[in-house]
């Protein structure tokens, strides 16, 4: 049994390289975001969550008269299993100023995320679990007009995050409810944003040395379940081979009773030779009696018909 479970393992792992690029699949639309207006959106849901990242090809039916190029916003609802920002996005949507992702498990952006798209100006990067923002995320977008990050754990917001862009710019910066601080701006009030990112730096101190926790993915169970139990084929490969494996344990089982029955079987059989083999001895140990119960009484006939022939009235 131990070859087939290291096969699986194999196979496993095998699928996750297989998907280290993937092809995502855009539903697009005309949509409105605040500040910067009217946008032609992918948006997508469909993003693969292995350890890939990069994206290979985009797939979809554009509108009437648009195409790649016409693209400004991408939003990726990421189903609560997300786990990483997908890159390259840039090589099939080469005017992307907006972005809107939620739904991940992403705990820490580690400043590259956005490199590709120095022409950003909408970020929102809300709901759950952000806890670490890298001071150089905005080290290539310094056109940002738009920030949320709220609704996420946030606990530490690198020192110089926002120093890259123009604060008299920025519109709206929204930080409200997290661990660290719950606060936002929205009406491009540069003096109560300037207010914000001292806050900020007050309160979610951060140096950009990044806990171990959060650089090297630690394999917990999550993980593991993220990494290795989204892809659905491979999640259809597992429970094939649990079933089979229950279906060859139940086989052995069947095969031990079989085996078992035959065993008594066998010791059943032992038994009645036994009882035959007495029987035979009976029946030799019977005859031999019978033998020698006949031997004697020939014995005694002959010694009788001796005495009568020698017996002196004997016929003569
Ligand atoms: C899932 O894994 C299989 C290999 O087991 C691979 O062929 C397939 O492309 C993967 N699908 C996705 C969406 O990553
Ligand atoms: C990418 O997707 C487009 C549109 O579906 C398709 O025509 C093209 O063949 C794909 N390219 C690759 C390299 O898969
Ligand atoms: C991502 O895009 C960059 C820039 O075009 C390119 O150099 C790199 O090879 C791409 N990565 C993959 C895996 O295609
Ligand atoms: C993300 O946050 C949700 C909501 O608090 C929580 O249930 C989940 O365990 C978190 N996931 C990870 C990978 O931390
Ligand atoms: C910041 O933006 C304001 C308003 O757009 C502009 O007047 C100012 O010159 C900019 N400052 C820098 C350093 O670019
Ligand atoms: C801007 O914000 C500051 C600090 O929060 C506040 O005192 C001021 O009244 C605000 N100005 C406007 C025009 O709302």
């Amino acid at each position: 049994m131990k070859f087939p479970i290291l096969f699986a393992i194999f196979l496993i792992f095998q699928g996750i390289e297989i998907s280290n690029s993937f092809t995502i699949n855009c539903d697009y639309w005309i949509y409105s975001l605040p500040i910067i207006g009217s946008v032609y959106e992918c948006y997508t849901t469909n993003i693969p969550t292995s350890s890939g990242i990069t994206v290979t090809n985009v797939t979809g039916t554009h509108l009437d008269g648009k195409n790649n190029n016409d693209v400004t916003s991408v939003q990726i609802n990421g189903n609560w299993i997300l786990s990483f920002v997908p890159r390259n996005f840039s090589n099939f949507f080469p005017n992307i100023k907006a972005i809107l992702i939620y739904y991940t498990t992403i705990e820490t952006l580690f400043g590259d995320e956005f490199d590709e798209f120095p022409q950003l100006e909408f970020l929102a990067f809300y709901y759950f679990n952000l806890t670490t923002i890298s001071s150089k995320l905005f080290e290539k977008t310094p056109k940002m007009v738009y920030v949320d990050f709220g609704y996420n754990m946030i606990e530490r917001v690198g020192h110089d995050l926002f120093t890259p862009l123009n604060v008299t710019q920025l519109q709206s910066v929204y930080f409200h409810n997290n661990r660290c601080i719950n606060r936002y701006v929205q009406n491009g009030n540069t003096t109560a944003i300037i207010s914000l990112i001292n806050e900020l730096r007050e309160k979610c101190p951060f140096n950009d040395e990044f806990p171990s926790t959060t650089t090297t993915t630690s394999l917990t169970t999550t993980t593991i379940k993220n990494l290795f139990c989204t892809n659905e084929s491979i999640e259809d490969f597992v429970c094939d081979l649990k079933d089979s494996m229950i279906e060859v344990q139940q086989n052995l089982v069947t095969k031990d009773e079989k085996i078992e029955g035959l065993e008594n079987k066998l010791l059943e059989l032992q038994a009645q030779i036994q009882i035959k083999d007495q029987k035979i001895e009976e029946i030799q140990s019977e005859s031999r009696e019978k033998f020698e119960n006949v031997e004697s009484r020939m014995q005694w006939l002959e010694e009788e018909l001796l005495r009568l022939t020698t017996h002196p009235c004997a016929c003569k």
